[in-house]
């Protein structure tokens, strides 16, 4: 397998030499995001130990180049836990995102709801996360860099700024706890239950092993889930992998909405 500083020259070969600013990592439904980059498409195939991302509705590439004029270096999508079983499956990926300058990171994610208020096509920013499925990216890791903090692990300056650039929007941008639940069954009416008693406001399959993978690396990062259902047992629609993918694409336009703002104020330096 490549190290990361290898694959970061082979990609710099075929995106320039520019440092990236930012890194983004689209979730289910959301990578149509990624062409949107003005610069180059690298196959993740074309990456040697790059996930081979098997889920359908991602794009298996990395674009760099320009959006809203901020360099970055977008991650069409990610490897879930699920898939393999390796919660440290985006580890090289983030090395890589880091080796070609970046300081900051935004995830993004289809989430079930379990607000009443916040439906499906609404966009939530992760204040926190509960790691409910006890598996954890940095097990073997063999430093003491890997007793990581998690305190504001969701960087409160990023979502600040996502905050302010949503309300020049005009759009809401509620904040919630997501929690991580393995996958890939969706979660039971009772489990879901369970998390709203431990203080749980959305649930998914993802974004919680880069969020700590991130702080691992001295990366700073903020999440944003669109939702697209209402967590199970809390109305009648059925949730399936299908139904995710329906209806991503309305939150998708929101969030592009704000991702494309808060570049704008990046490169205002704002
Ligand atoms: N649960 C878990 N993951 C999800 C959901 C959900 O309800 N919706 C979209 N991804």
């Amino acid at each position: 397998m490549a190290d990361a500083a290898t694959l970061a020259s082979a990609i710099r070969a075929r995106a320039g030499d520019a440092p990236v600013r930012l890194g983004l990592i689209l979730g289910s439904g959301l990578g149509h995001l990624a062409h949107a980059v003005d610069g180059v498409a690298i196959p993740y195939a074309d990456l040697p130990g790059f996930p081979h991302v098997g889920v359908s509705g991602h794009n298996p590439n990395l674009h760099v180049g320009l959006l809203e004029g901020v360099r970055v270096a977008v991650f069409g999508a990610r490897e879930h836990y699920y898939e393999s079983g390796n919660p440290r499956a985006m580890l090289l990926p983030l090395q890589v995102l880091r080796e070609l300058g970046a300081g900051e990171l935004i995830l993004t994610n289809a989430a079930g709801s379990m607000r009443p208020e916040v439906g499906p096509g609404e966009v939530m920013l992760l204040s926190d996360h509960i790691n409910y499925s006890g598996l954890n990216p940095l097990i073997g890791e063999k430093t003491d860099a890997r007793f990581v903090p998690m305190t504001d692990a969701h960087d409160p300056g990023l979502r600040a700024g996502l905050k302010a650039a949503a309300a020049r929007q005009g759009l809401p941008l509620p904040e919630g706890v997501y929690c991580w639940y393995s996958g890939p069954s969706f979660e039971t009416p009772a489990e879901i239950r369970m998390l709203k008693l431990l203080g749980g406001d959305a649930v998914g399959m993802s974004t919680v092993p880069e969020v700590i993978l991130a702080r691992f690396l001295g990366l700073k990062v903020a999440a944003i889930s669109t939702i697209t259902n209402m967590a199970a047992g809390m109305s009648d629609e059925r949730i399936s992998h299908e139904h995710t993918k329906a209806m991503a694409p309305l939150g998708a336009a929101k969030l592009e909405r704000i991702l494309r703002e808060f570049l704008r104020s990046l490169r205002q330096g704002a």
